[in-house]
């Protein structure tokens, strides 16, 4: 912080509480010594306020808070550069000689959350090396790597796809036996290390809207297998003739799916997940689709990726842990 903002922040914490306490003793001044029933005369819908003075324990509490404010000020970094009269730390590990991440000693915030993070991958550090140095496959069977596992899914991927991993519109469902990305375990693990970015293109412009209602209707009577909504005005003869033309190369001829690319099995109920009627078909055919599921490699690393592929690997395999969320 340099000088300027340092004086800045000290006037305006030092300045607030002088002012607090000129005001307490001030407005303390001018009141009678007694109680009373008269009223200081003004009313607000009846309410009427009696000239009193300040209940004394209230009184003494805020003299307390202004001391505890001051003590505050004098021990820990608050005023500006002002350090704080508290030992403080010198490095994150002093056995190791770690230094703080901005290179500085004493207490701070940041200071503690690094020793707190530090004490947390010496205690658990060692747990996860030993998971990760296991198959998935078997971590996948050991309830306390599912636990560990469960907490890092909910804190890290529920949001996306759900507490129970089932998923929603536009997140797949991790409990099925479905994968846009391929199910073995090794492969999870890549998916969620590297994240994966689907790409579908826009069709409208190229087979113009005749042919997005016509492969729709293909999509959703011949692959998926339902009935077409009786006003559909499309003919699914000629849908698939323009998905052999175009969609084989990333859904397989039995429109399958191919999940080198991320292409969805279209003859599975679990693959759409942007939805299946005639009208979504034809939306996502349109006008295409990127899913985006994020990287995590640099966030969790190696070893909590290991954990949480065993963990989305054990939702479809097996028995579920007892405290799946
Ligand atoms: C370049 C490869 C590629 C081609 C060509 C392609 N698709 Fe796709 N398609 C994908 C990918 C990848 C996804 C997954 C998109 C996502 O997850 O966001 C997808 C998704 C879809 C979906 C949505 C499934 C869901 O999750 O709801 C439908 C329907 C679909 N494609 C139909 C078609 C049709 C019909 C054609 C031909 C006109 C076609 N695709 C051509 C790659 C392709
Ligand atoms: C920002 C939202 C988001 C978050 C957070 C997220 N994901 Fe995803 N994830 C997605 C999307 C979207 C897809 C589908 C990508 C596509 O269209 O192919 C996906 C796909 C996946 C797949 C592949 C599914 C398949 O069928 O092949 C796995 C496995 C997965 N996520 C696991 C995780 C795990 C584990 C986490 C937590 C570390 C996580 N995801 C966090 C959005 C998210």
């Amino acid at each position: 912080m340099t000088t300027f903002w340092s004086l800045y922040v000290t006037v305006l914490s030092l300045g607030t509480i002088f002012c607090l306490t000129w005001l307490l003793l001030a407005t303390r001044k001018g009141q009678r010594a007694d109680t009373t029933d008269e009223t200081v005369g003004h009313s607000f819908d009846g309410i009427e306020e009696y000239d009193n003075p300040l209940p004394k324990w209230w009184f003494m509490l805020f003299i307390g808070t202004i001391i505890f404010a001051l003590g505050y000020l004098v021990l820990y970094p608050g005023l500006g550069n002002w350090k704080g009269l508290l030992p403080g730390y010198d490095y994150v590990d002093n056995d190791k000689k770690i230094a703080f991440s901005n290179g500085q000693s004493g207490w701070t915030g940041v200071h503690e959350w690094e020793k707190e993070m530090a004490r947390s991958d010496a205690r658990f550090g060692p747990i996860f090396a030993k998971f990760a140095a296991m198959p998935i496959e078997d971590v996948a069977k050991d309830p306390q790597a599912l636990k560990m596992g469960g907490r890092l899914f909910a804190t890290n991927c529920s949001v996306c796809h759900g507490s129970d991993a089932k998923g929603a519109y536009g997140f797949p469902n991790l409990t099925d036996a479905d994968w846009r990305w391929g199910g073995e375990p090794q492969t999870i693990k890549t998916t969620i290390m590297g994240g994966r970015h689907a790409v579908m293109p826009a069709w409208g412009e190229v087979i113009l809207d005749q042919g997005v209602r016509d492969v729709s209707a293909y999509v959703l009577t011949q692959l998926y297998g339902r009935k077409l909504p009786d006003d559909a005005k499309a003919d699914p003869v000629a849908g698939q003739k323009i998905f052999a033309a175009n969609c084989v190369a990333c859904h397989g001829p039995e429109g399958k799916g191919t999940p080198a690319l991320g292409a969805p099995n279209l003859t599975h109920p679990a693959a759409f997940i942007y939805g299946s009627s005639f009208a979504q078909l034809q939306q996502t055919i349109r006008y295409g689709r990127q899913g985006q599921m994020p990287a995590q490699e640099l966030l969790q690393g190696n070893d909590k990726v290991h954990l949480l592929a065993a963990y989305v690997y054990s939702l479809s395999h097996g028995d579920k842990p007892a405290d799946a969320p």
